[in-house]
């Protein structure tokens, strides 16, 4: 039996923080689904094939040793209608601090009510990416400020861009 993650988000731009899941994640399910969703409600910085191009190349280069059991796709709608047109019975969430989890609980009752049968699990964020957000991160880039330390080289080539 395959078990199959969905991790969703934004991803506007990936972080070192969402790296960090992607690859704990991978430790556990067999195969981990990262889904990009498409927001019509917000205005990105990455275009969302942008957002999909950087992910691929992150995990690629951070993550070689699991890279083949990571999938990257965009989708719309509800997180858990693709989760279960994919076949994933887990959605995984980063916890960076307990700021995070009152509206992760939310989610989390929240997509089980819709879906009994579909999971919610958390990964914690590794304590150096605990601080990190993508919002914080997509302000100081649009300042001209250097975001290195912060995303995988690849999304720091995408914002330099
Ligand atoms: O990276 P983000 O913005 O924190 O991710 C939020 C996301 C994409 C997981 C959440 O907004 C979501 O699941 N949206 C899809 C629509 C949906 O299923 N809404 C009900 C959530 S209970």
């Amino acid at each position: 039996m395959t078990r199959t993650a969905l991790y969703p988000g934004s991803f506007d731009p990936i972080t070192l923080g969402h790296i960090d899941v992607i690859g704990r994640a991978a430790g556990v399910f067999d195969r981990v689904v990262v889904g990009v969703l498409v927001n019509p409600k917000k205005t990105p910085l990455l275009e969302l094939n942008e957002r999909v191009t950087t992910i691929r190349e992150a995990v690629d280069e951070d993550l070689p040793a699991s890279a083949g059991r990571i999938e990257v796709a965009s989708f719309d709608g509800l997180t858990v209608d693709y989760a279960q047109q994919i076949g994933a019975s887990f959605i995984v969430r980063g916890l960076r601090a307990i700021s995070d989890f009152e509206s992760e609980m939310q989610m989390a009752h929240t997509n089980r009510k819709m879906h009994p049968d579909i999971d919610t699990i958390f990964f914690m964020t590794s304590l150096e990416h605990a601080y990190l957000s993508s919002s914080l991160v997509k302000e100081i880039a649009s300042f001209g400020g250097d975001v290195s330390q912060m995303v995988p080289s690849a999304a720091a080539r995408r914002l330099r861009r």
